[in-house]
Protein backbone atom coordinates (compact mmCIF):
# COMPACT_ATOMS: atom_id res chain seq x y z
CA UNK A 1 0.00 0.00 0.00
CA UNK A 2 0.78 3.29 -0.59
CA UNK A 3 -1.06 5.62 1.30
CA UNK A 4 0.56 9.10 0.24
CA UNK A 5 -0.63 8.90 -3.30
CA UNK A 6 -3.44 6.64 -3.74
CA UNK A 7 -6.95 5.02 -1.51
CA UNK A 8 -6.81 1.61 -0.10
CA UNK A 9 -9.52 -0.57 -1.18
CA UNK A 10 -10.79 -3.76 0.37
CA UNK A 11 -13.59 -5.50 -1.36
CA UNK A 12 -15.73 -8.37 -0.03
CA UNK A 13 -16.69 -10.88 -3.20
CA UNK A 14 -19.84 -12.70 -1.75
CA UNK A 15 -20.50 -14.85 -5.31
CA UNK A 16 -23.49 -16.56 -5.24
CA UNK A 17 -23.49 -16.62 -1.36
CA UNK A 18 -25.55 -15.09 1.44
CA UNK A 19 -29.60 -14.36 1.69
CA UNK A 20 -30.57 -11.01 1.90
CA UNK A 21 -32.41 -12.26 5.49
CA UNK A 22 -29.06 -12.49 6.87
CA UNK A 23 -27.45 -8.86 5.32
CA UNK A 24 -28.14 -7.18 8.51
CA UNK A 25 -26.71 -9.23 10.94
CA UNK A 26 -23.61 -9.61 8.89
CA UNK A 27 -23.19 -5.57 8.66
CA UNK A 28 -24.27 -5.23 13.02
CA UNK A 29 -21.58 -7.67 13.82
CA UNK A 30 -18.82 -6.01 10.90
CA UNK A 31 -19.88 -2.59 12.86
CA UNK A 32 -18.73 -4.14 15.90
CA UNK A 33 -15.46 -5.91 14.84
CA UNK A 34 -14.34 -2.66 12.91
CA UNK A 35 -14.06 0.74 15.04
CA UNK A 36 -14.03 3.11 11.98
CA UNK A 37 -12.38 3.52 8.43
CA UNK A 38 -10.10 5.87 7.56
CA UNK A 39 -9.99 8.35 4.98
CA UNK A 40 -7.68 6.55 3.03
CA UNK A 41 -9.19 2.73 3.28
CA UNK A 42 -12.43 2.49 1.48
CA UNK A 43 -14.44 -0.83 2.33
CA UNK A 44 -16.75 -2.45 -0.18
CA UNK A 45 -19.19 -5.73 -0.78
CA UNK A 46 -20.38 -6.74 -3.60
CA UNK A 47 -23.10 -8.81 -3.42
CA UNK A 48 -25.67 -10.98 -5.57
CA UNK A 49 -28.36 -8.76 -7.48
CA UNK A 50 -30.77 -9.76 -6.08
CA UNK A 51 -29.40 -8.83 -2.46
CA UNK A 52 -27.98 -5.25 -3.46
CA UNK A 53 -30.86 -3.13 -2.45
CA UNK A 54 -30.60 -5.18 1.40
CA UNK A 55 -26.75 -4.18 1.04
CA UNK A 56 -27.36 -0.70 0.40
CA UNK A 57 -29.40 -0.24 3.48
CA UNK A 58 -27.86 -2.10 5.94
CA UNK A 59 -24.16 -1.12 5.05
CA UNK A 60 -24.90 2.80 4.79
CA UNK A 61 -24.99 3.26 8.39
CA UNK A 62 -21.23 1.48 9.14
CA UNK A 63 -19.88 3.42 5.97
CA UNK A 64 -19.55 0.34 3.85
CA UNK A 65 -19.89 0.31 0.09
CA UNK A 66 -21.94 -1.54 -2.37
CA UNK A 67 -20.56 -2.88 -5.80
CA UNK A 68 -22.34 -5.54 -8.27
CA UNK A 69 -20.50 -8.26 -9.58
CA UNK A 70 -21.58 -8.36 -13.04
CA UNK A 71 -23.44 -5.75 -15.55
CA UNK A 72 -24.93 -5.51 -18.96
CA UNK A 73 -22.69 -3.03 -20.83
CA UNK A 74 -26.10 -1.62 -22.45
CA UNK A 75 -28.06 1.37 -21.15
CA UNK A 76 -31.50 0.11 -21.30
CA UNK A 77 -33.36 -2.00 -23.46
CA UNK A 78 -34.15 -5.76 -24.40
CA UNK A 79 -31.56 -7.57 -22.71
CA UNK A 80 -34.24 -10.10 -20.66
CA UNK A 81 -32.57 -11.17 -17.16
CA UNK A 82 -29.82 -8.05 -17.09
CA UNK A 83 -29.05 -5.09 -15.21
CA UNK A 84 -27.54 -2.12 -16.27
CA UNK A 85 -25.28 0.50 -14.57
CA UNK A 86 -28.29 3.38 -14.70
CA UNK A 87 -29.94 0.88 -12.82
CA UNK A 88 -27.48 -0.08 -10.30
CA UNK A 89 -26.19 3.26 -9.55
CA UNK A 90 -30.29 4.49 -8.93
CA UNK A 91 -30.85 2.27 -6.00
CA UNK A 92 -27.32 3.41 -4.41
CA UNK A 93 -24.38 1.03 -5.45
CA UNK A 94 -21.28 2.11 -5.92
CA UNK A 95 -18.87 -0.26 -7.87
CA UNK A 96 -19.32 -2.96 -10.17
CA UNK A 97 -16.67 -5.52 -10.41
CA UNK A 98 -16.00 -6.46 -13.87
CA UNK A 99 -14.56 -9.17 -16.05
CA UNK A 100 -13.95 -11.71 -13.22
CA UNK A 101 -12.21 -14.68 -14.41
CA UNK A 102 -15.68 -16.62 -13.58
CA UNK A 103 -17.93 -14.41 -15.63
CA UNK A 104 -14.82 -14.38 -18.44
CA UNK A 105 -14.27 -18.58 -18.12
CA UNK A 106 -17.79 -19.82 -17.39
CA UNK A 107 -19.97 -17.05 -19.53
CA UNK A 108 -17.79 -16.25 -22.00
CA UNK A 109 -17.07 -12.57 -21.23
CA UNK A 110 -14.32 -11.48 -23.97
CA UNK A 111 -11.86 -9.07 -23.53
CA UNK A 112 -13.74 -6.78 -25.73
CA UNK A 113 -16.89 -7.14 -23.23
CA UNK A 114 -15.10 -6.28 -20.42
CA UNK A 115 -13.80 -3.01 -22.28
CA UNK A 116 -17.55 -2.26 -23.21
CA UNK A 117 -18.90 -2.89 -19.46
CA UNK A 118 -15.75 -0.46 -18.57
CA UNK A 119 -16.73 2.20 -20.74
CA UNK A 120 -20.76 1.74 -19.47
CA UNK A 121 -19.92 2.23 -15.93
CA UNK A 122 -17.54 5.22 -16.80
CA UNK A 123 -20.47 6.85 -18.10
CA UNK A 124 -22.14 6.02 -14.67
CA UNK A 125 -21.52 6.88 -11.21
CA UNK A 126 -20.53 3.79 -10.61
CA UNK A 127 -16.77 2.34 -10.34
CA UNK A 128 -15.42 -0.28 -11.90
CA UNK A 129 -13.13 -3.09 -10.10
CA UNK A 130 -11.61 -4.76 -13.22
CA UNK A 131 -9.97 -8.19 -12.82
CA UNK A 132 -7.44 -9.57 -14.75
CA UNK A 133 -5.06 -12.47 -13.97
CA UNK A 134 -3.39 -15.49 -15.87
CA UNK A 135 -3.91 -19.39 -15.38
CA UNK A 136 -1.74 -21.95 -14.21
CA UNK A 137 -0.50 -22.77 -17.09
CA UNK A 138 -0.02 -19.51 -18.56
CA UNK A 139 1.93 -18.54 -15.20
CA UNK A 140 4.10 -21.97 -16.21
CA UNK A 141 4.98 -20.98 -20.15
CA UNK A 142 6.00 -17.87 -18.44
CA UNK A 143 3.42 -15.53 -20.31
CA UNK A 144 2.14 -13.69 -17.05
CA UNK A 145 3.10 -10.38 -17.82
CA UNK A 146 1.89 -10.64 -21.39
CA UNK A 147 -1.34 -11.54 -20.98
CA UNK A 148 -2.43 -9.11 -18.13
CA UNK A 149 -1.06 -6.44 -20.12
CA UNK A 150 -3.19 -7.13 -22.69
CA UNK A 151 -6.18 -7.72 -20.36
CA UNK A 152 -5.77 -4.43 -18.99
CA UNK A 153 -5.60 -2.38 -22.40
CA UNK A 154 -8.11 -3.98 -23.51
CA UNK A 155 -10.66 -3.15 -20.70
CA UNK A 156 -9.12 0.36 -21.09
CA UNK A 157 -9.60 0.64 -24.53
CA UNK A 158 -10.63 4.14 -25.36
CA UNK A 159 -10.56 5.30 -21.32
CA UNK A 160 -9.21 8.78 -21.17
CA UNK A 161 -7.18 9.74 -19.01
CA UNK A 162 -9.31 11.89 -16.88
CA UNK A 163 -11.58 8.73 -16.21
CA UNK A 164 -9.22 6.12 -15.54
CA UNK A 165 -8.51 6.97 -11.96
CA UNK A 166 -12.32 5.92 -10.94
CA UNK A 167 -11.06 2.62 -12.32
CA UNK A 168 -9.74 0.06 -9.70
CA UNK A 169 -7.31 -3.15 -11.00
CA UNK A 170 -7.86 -6.50 -8.77
CA UNK A 171 -5.24 -8.57 -10.07
CA UNK A 172 -6.53 -11.91 -9.72
CA UNK A 173 -4.39 -15.15 -10.73
CA UNK A 174 -6.94 -17.78 -11.32
CA UNK A 175 -4.90 -20.35 -10.20
CA UNK A 176 -4.95 -18.40 -6.57
CA UNK A 177 -9.41 -18.23 -7.01
CA UNK A 178 -10.67 -20.30 -3.98
CA UNK A 179 -7.87 -22.52 -4.29
CA UNK A 180 -6.43 -21.69 -0.68
CA UNK A 181 -3.29 -20.97 -2.95
CA UNK A 182 -2.09 -17.55 -2.77
CA UNK A 183 0.52 -16.02 -5.18
CA UNK A 184 3.37 -15.22 -2.14
CA UNK A 185 3.67 -11.41 -1.18
CA UNK A 186 6.90 -10.96 -3.77
CA UNK A 187 4.78 -12.65 -7.01
CA UNK A 188 1.81 -10.81 -6.19
CA UNK A 189 3.86 -7.61 -5.90
CA UNK A 190 6.08 -8.06 -9.08
CA UNK A 191 2.59 -8.30 -11.09
CA UNK A 192 1.29 -5.45 -9.61
CA UNK A 193 4.01 -3.50 -10.22
CA UNK A 194 4.07 -4.44 -13.48
CA UNK A 195 0.21 -3.10 -14.03
CA UNK A 196 1.29 -0.36 -12.46
CA UNK A 197 4.11 0.36 -15.55
CA UNK A 198 1.28 -0.50 -17.89
CA UNK A 199 -0.76 2.03 -16.55
CA UNK A 200 1.95 4.69 -16.69
CA UNK A 201 2.79 3.51 -20.31
CA UNK A 202 -0.59 3.83 -21.23
CA UNK A 203 -1.54 7.23 -19.43
CA UNK A 204 1.24 8.69 -17.49
CA UNK A 205 3.59 7.85 -14.28
CA UNK A 206 1.50 10.53 -12.38
CA UNK A 207 -1.60 8.88 -12.93
CA UNK A 208 -0.34 5.27 -12.48
CA UNK A 209 0.70 6.40 -9.03
CA UNK A 210 -2.57 7.36 -7.82
CA UNK A 211 -4.69 4.03 -9.34
CA UNK A 212 -5.65 1.26 -6.81
CA UNK A 213 -4.12 -2.11 -7.71
CA UNK A 214 -6.04 -4.94 -5.37
CA UNK A 215 -4.34 -8.52 -4.90
CA UNK A 216 -7.27 -11.37 -5.33
CA UNK A 217 -7.09 -15.03 -4.49
CA UNK A 218 -7.11 -16.78 -1.41
CA UNK A 219 -6.53 -13.52 0.52
CA UNK A 220 -6.86 -14.22 4.08
CA UNK A 221 -6.80 -12.97 7.66
CA UNK A 222 -3.57 -14.91 7.61
CA UNK A 223 -1.90 -13.54 4.92
CA UNK A 224 -3.61 -10.43 4.38
CA UNK A 225 -0.99 -7.90 6.50
CA UNK A 226 1.69 -9.22 4.33
CA UNK A 227 -0.16 -8.81 1.10
CA UNK A 228 -1.11 -5.54 2.09
CA UNK A 229 2.41 -4.79 3.18
CA UNK A 230 3.81 -4.58 -0.59
CA UNK A 231 4.22 -1.48 -1.88
CA UNK A 232 2.80 -1.65 -4.98
CA UNK A 233 -0.65 -3.56 -3.51
CA UNK A 234 -2.98 -1.59 -2.58
CA UNK A 235 -6.23 -3.69 -1.32
CA UNK A 236 -7.41 -6.59 -2.15
CA UNK A 237 -10.45 -8.56 -3.86
CA UNK A 238 -11.77 -11.14 -1.14
CA UNK A 239 -14.11 -13.74 -2.01
CA UNK A 240 -14.14 -16.67 0.95
CA UNK A 241 -12.88 -14.93 3.79
CA UNK A 242 -15.43 -12.08 2.90
CA UNK A 243 -17.96 -14.53 3.98
CA UNK A 244 -17.28 -14.31 7.80
CA UNK A 245 -17.22 -10.59 9.58
CA UNK A 246 -15.02 -11.84 11.64
CA UNK A 247 -12.32 -12.48 8.89
CA UNK A 248 -13.59 -9.94 6.65
CA UNK A 249 -13.41 -7.78 9.77
CA UNK A 250 -9.64 -8.95 10.10
CA UNK A 251 -8.29 -8.25 6.65
CA UNK A 252 -10.24 -5.01 6.78
CA UNK A 253 -8.18 -4.09 9.89
CA UNK A 254 -4.87 -5.21 8.42
CA UNK A 255 -5.37 -2.83 6.38
CA UNK A 256 -6.52 -0.19 8.11
CA UNK A 257 -3.68 0.58 10.85
P1 LIG B 1 -11.13 -16.15 -3.08
O1 LIG B 1 -11.88 -15.41 -4.27
O2 LIG B 1 -10.71 -15.09 -2.10
O3 LIG B 1 -12.16 -17.09 -2.51
O4 LIG B 1 -9.96 -16.87 -3.66
C1 LIG B 1 -11.40 -14.19 -4.78
C2 LIG B 1 -12.23 -13.76 -5.97
O5 LIG B 1 -12.69 -14.62 -6.72
O6 LIG B 1 -12.44 -12.56 -6.18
Amino acid sequence: MNREFRQTVIAGNWKMNMLASEVNAFSERLGTLVPGFRDWCGVVVCAASVLLPAAVKAFESIGVGVGAQNMNQHESGAYTGEVSAGQLADIGVGYAIIGHSERRELYSETDATVNQKVLATLKSPLRPIVCVGESLSQREIGVTGDIVAMQIKMALHGVAAEEVRKVIIAYEPIWAIGTGKTATPEDAQEVCRAVRNILASLYSDEIAKVITIQYGGSMNEKNALELLAQPDIDGGLIGGASLRPESFAAIINAANQ
